[in-house]
C-alpha cells in the first residue's frame, strides 16, 4: 500500500546544512523509494540564520515541503509541533525524525523504509546494534555519556530486559502513525532532549512492534551542536521518574507495601501464638498466615487493584474464597519452609527465616496469581480464551 512518509526535520541555524539536505533528499532519496509518497516538514524554530528563508526557496522548486514555524522551547517541543502537524495537516502514514546536520546519512531513510514495508511500527537507527557506531573522534566524555548513559536507561527502564532496545538516544528513527504514534500520550511527552526517551517508553509499553538498523553516526561538518550536556544529564533523573511512576510499577509498589503490612501481621501473631499461647509450631505458622492473607486481601482489594476493585457482599465473599485458594498455595510454601527451617535451623532462627520465605518464594507467587486469577490485569492468551 502506497503510504506517505513524512520526514520531520527540526532546525535552529542550520541554513548552509538544510539547503543542501532538502536537495539530496528530493534528487537522491526519495526517487529511490517508488512505492510511498515521501514528504518534508521543516520544523523551524525562527532561526536567526535565515533558516527558513532557504526552505521558502526551496519551496518553490520542490511540493511536498512544508514549513512549521514556532517559539524555541527545544527539541521535544520542536518534535511534539512537528508530529502532531504530520499527522493532522499532513495526513501521514509514518513520520521520520531526522536531522539536518549530515550526521545522518540520508540514504539510512531507504533502510527505514524498507523495514516499515516489513510491518514494523517503530524502527530505530542504532548506533549500537551490529554494524553501527559513534564517531571515533569524539571526546571520551561524550563517548562515555552516551555509552553508559544508555546502558543505565535500558537498565533502568527495560530490567531485566536490558537488550530490548540498544540505542535509546539516538535521533534517527521511523514511527508508523496508525496505532502506534496516534496512541502517545503527548502530556507525558517534555519539551527537551528527553522527549525522545518518554515516547520510546511509552512505545515499548503499547508492545508495538520495534526493531533496529545499524547505523555510523558521523561527525557534524557545519553549523555546531544544539544540545547541552546538561540537558543529556537530565535524562539520569528523567529515566528514574520514568520508571517510578509507571502504572505497574506503581501497582507493584502498592502490593509490597500491603506485603509489608501483611508480614508485620504474620511475625506479631506468630510471635503470640508461639511464644506466648505456646501453639504447636505448625498451628502458630498456619493461624498468623491466615491473618496476614486477610490483610493482604483487604488493603490489596481496595488499594493496590483499586481500578478493579471487587465490590458487593456475594463478589468480596466469593473472590475472598478464590484467595484464599491460590493463598493456600502461599500457606503451603510458608507452612512448609518455615517448618522445615526451624526444624533444620532451631527455633532462633523463626523470625529471621519469616522474611526470606516471604521475599523469595510468597512475593512472586502471589503477585502472579493476584493479576492472573484474582484481580486478572494480566491478560495470559491461553487462559483467557475460555
Ligand atoms: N527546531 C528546533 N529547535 N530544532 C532544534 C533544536 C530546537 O530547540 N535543537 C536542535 N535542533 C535541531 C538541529 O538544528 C539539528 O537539525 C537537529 O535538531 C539535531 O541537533 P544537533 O544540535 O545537531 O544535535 P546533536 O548532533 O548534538 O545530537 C544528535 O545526536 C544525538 C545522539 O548523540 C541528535 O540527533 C540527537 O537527537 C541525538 O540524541
Ligand atoms: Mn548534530
Amino acid at each position: 500500500m502506497m503510504a506517505k512518509i513524512v520526514i520531520i526535520i527540526p532546525t535552529y541555524n542550520e541554513r548552509e546544512n538544510i539547503e543542501k539536505m532538502i536537495e539530496v533528499l528530493e534528487e537522491q532519496i526519495f526517487p529511490q523509494i517508488k512505492n510511498h509518497k515521501m514528504e518534508i516538514l521543516i520544523v523551524d524554530d525562527n532561526s536567526p540564520d535565515g533558516t527558513a528563508e532557504v526552505v521558502r526557496e526551496k519551496m518553490k522548486r520542490y511540493s511536498g515541503i512544508e514549513l512549521s514555524l514556532g517559539e524555541k522551547k527545544g527539541l521535544g517541543a520542536a518534535y511534539k509541533r512537528g508530529m502532531r502537524y504530520a499527522m493532522e495537516k499532513m495526513k501521514a502514514d509514518a513520520v521520520v525524525e531526522f536531522d539536518a546536520d549530515f550526521q545522518h546519512d540520508p540514504a539510512y531513510i531507504i533502510d527505514l523504509v524498507k523495514k516499515f514495508d516489513e510491518g514494523y511500527d517503530h524502527v530505530i537507527g542504532s548506533r549500537f546494534a551490529k554494524g553501527g557506531s559513534i564517531p571515533s573522534n569524539w571526546s571520551l566524555y561524550r563517548k562515555f555519556l552516551t555509552k553508559y548513559g544508555g546502558l543505565f536507561s535500558r537498565t533502568v527502564l527495560f530490567f531485566p530486559n536490558i537488550n530490548r532496545v540498544r540505542d535509546v538516544s539516538t535521533g534517527l528513527k521511523l514511527t508508523r502513525v496508525k496505532g502506534v504514534l496516534e496512541k502517545i500520550n503527548f502530556e507525558r511527552v517534555g519539551d527537551g532532549f528527553f522527549y525522545k526517551t518518554q515516547i520510546l517508553y511509552q512505545l515499548v509499553n503499547l508492545g508495538v512492534k520495534i526493531t533496529e538498523i545499524p547505523i555510523r553516526f558521523k561527525i557534524r561538518e557545519k553549523g555546531e551542536s544544539k544540545i547541552s550536556s546538561q540537558e543529556v544529564l537530565r535524562t539520569f533523573l528523567g529515566v528514574i521518574e520514568l520508571r517510578l511512576t509507571d502504572p505497574k510499577m506503581l501497582r507493584f509498589i502498592k502490593f509490597g507495601i500491603v506485603g509489608f503490612v501483611g508480614y508485620l501481621v504474620n511475625a506479631s501473631t506468630l510471635f503470640l501464638f508461639a511464644n506466648i499461647l505456646h501453639f504447636a509450631e505448625w498451628l502458630s505458622w498456619a493461624l498468623s498466615t491466615e491473618l496476614a492473607i486477610i490483610s493482604n486481601f483487604t488493603w490489596n482489594n481496595i488499594w493496590t487493584f483499586k481500578e478493579v476493585e471487587i465490590r458487593g457482599f456475594k463478589n468480596i465473599i466469593k473472590k475472598f474464597f478464590q484467595f484464599n485458594g491460590t493463598s493456600i498455595g502461599a500457606l503451603l510454601i510458608q507452612t512448609t519452609a518455615g517448618t522445615l527451617g526451624v526444624k533444620i535451623l532451631g527455633p532462633s532462627f523463626r523470625q529471621i527465616l519469616l522474611p526470606f520465605i516471604i521475599i523469595f518464594l510468597v512475593i512472586p507467587y502471589n503477585y502472579t496469581m493476584y493479576n492472573v486469577f484474582i484481580w486478572k490485569t494480566w491478560k495470559i492468551p491461553f487462559l483467557s480464551k475460555k
